[in-house]
């Protein structure tokens, strides 16, 4: 008989697998789907939990600069003038005069349509806010949009933030929630769709340190990605071109990761300068100057923004992580999840379903449910079931068998070496507890500074 090879990621193995075990679903599956629309399964909801969860408590929890925020996606629609929004945030859309279908001019390689070679129309702009109405009259007055960037919410609120908490500068306000865009072309998977989320932080600065602070931003983001445990290799730095700049950024890098499609951003991070807080100082006619003690000045804050897209993170992390290894005569597939993020952190394996093994089993269970997310498998073979772990990222399965009842003792098995060692079971906790810290396991590398695609 001949092996089975192990095979590099892929799109289709990372879409299949996020499908058989219930971390992503199509939206509306039962009705056909809905076009980039995703729903996220109880393994999904727990991975995204965590990214949120491990960003909070980098860019709030840990620091004593920045506090959060969690604005309403529908805003008055005049922010959406001030921010420059309504105006410049749009694509170039082109109709082909065959067949039909529309494509992003700036996309397209030629000038005639990509499906059919027919003639293309002249490129129109199209905005991508998606719009509805405030109420049951449907008429222009009562237009509102759903938000494109949640950092608006941050920006209209920086004043109720500094009266409030009395922070000085630098000061950063960080949210995370949904966003949505009406894109032309979405695709990869979760990589871009209409509806998403991100984690925002704008981080307001006095004129003149914004580069510091813009470096200094480029270097924090680029490691927590790598402290969370994605390779090095697969993340670069890509400064944006002058004709990408977005039409509030003096300057924009992004933090890129290689997917399986090539590489693609993950995060953005740009010098908004002083642009949204002045906008919005002359559309609604309050002021959001700061007064600097040291100058005795009203100073209007520049601000750099980490814009990060956590579905973006997810696929990433995903793709990063995932394994196959000969083990035997058969493949393992393994998720290399940093422990912090594994959507189950312990797996409960009784060797027996009889009664007594399992009462033993079930409250060792219901003991570690109270600190992490822990799930109790009896079925089928130990090898299927640890499989089933390691499929899904479990860093740790806890073997119950016959001895443990005599001997207090229970086995514990890690997903990546496979090793195991025999703990009694009253130093289980603290055994899990030093164990799933992770911090052994993914390390910065020595030096850890930031390379740089310089612009072309
Ligand atoms: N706030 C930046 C972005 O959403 O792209």
């Amino acid at each position: 008989m001949t092996k089975p090879t192990p095979a590099k990621v892929s799109m289709e193995k990372i879409v299949s697998l996020c499908r058989r075990r219930g971390f992503i679903f199509p939206s509306s599956e039962i009705y056909g789907g809905l076009s980039s629309c995703w729903d996220y399964g109880p393994l999904g909801v727990e991975l995204k939990r965590n990214i949120k969860q491990a960003w909070w408590q980098a860019i709030v929890q840990e620091r004593d600069d920045i506090v959060g925020l969690d604005s309403s996606i529908l805003m008055h629609p005049r922010v959406w003038e001030a921010s420059g929004h309504l105006e410049g945030f749009a694509d170039p859309l082109a109709e082909c005069k065959s067949c039909h279908q529309r494509w992003r001019t700036d996309e397209l390689e030629g000038d005639s349509c990509p499906a059919c070679g027919g003639e293309l129309t002249e490129p129109r702009l199209f905005n991508l806010m998606f719009k509805t109405f405030m109420g049951p009259i449907e008429d222009e007055a009562n237009v509102v949009y759903l938000r494109p960037e949640t950092a608006q919410g941050i920006f209209v609120n920086f004043s109720n933030v500094l009266d409030t908490t009395r922070k000085k500068l630098p000061i950063g306000i960080a949210q995370i929630g949904k966003s949505f865009r009406n894109e032309i072309t979405t695709g990869n998977f979760i990589f871009r769709s209409r509806e998403f989320e991100q984690m925002e932080l704008e981080f307001f600065v006095k004129p003149g340190t914004d580069e510091d602070w813009f470096n200094y931003w480029l270097e924090e983001r680029r490691n927590w990605y790598i402290k969370l445990g994605i390779k090095k290799e697969n993340l670069r730095l890509r400064q944006h071109m002058k004709h990408e700049l977005a039409h509030y950024a003096l300057d924009c890098y992004d933090i890129e990761y290689q997917f399986p499609m090539g590489w693609a951003e993950l995060e953005g991070i740009a010098n908004r300068a002083d642009f949204d807080l002045s906008q919005h100082a002359k559309y609604s006619g309050k002021s959001l100057a700061y007064y600097d003690e040291d100058t005795k000045e009203q100073i209007v804050p520049y601000v750099i923004e980490p814009s990060a897209g956590i579905d973006r993170t997810f696929l990433a992390l995903l793709c990063d992580a995932y394994d196959e290894e000969l083990d035997k005569d058969e493949i393992r597939v393994l998720l290399h999840l940093h422990p912090k993020l594994a959507p189950i952190k312990i797996a409960i394996l009784p060797l027996s379903r009889r009664e007594n093994l399992a009462q033993a089993a079930r409250g060792i269970y219901a003991d570690l449910r109270q600190c992490w997310a822990v799930s109790y498998d009896d079925a089928q073979s130990i090898g299927r079931r640890y499989r089933r772990q390691d499929e899904i990222g479990t860093p740790f399965c806890v073997t119950v068998d016959f001895e443990s009842l005599k001997d207090k003792q229970v086995t514990i098995r890690e997903r990546d070496t496979m090793n195991q060692i025999r703990v009694p079971i009253k130093e289980l906790k603290t055994t899990l507890a030093a164990k799933l810290s992770g911090e052994d396991l993914f390390v910065l590398p020595p030096g850890g500074k930031i390379w740089k695609v310089e612009r072309e």
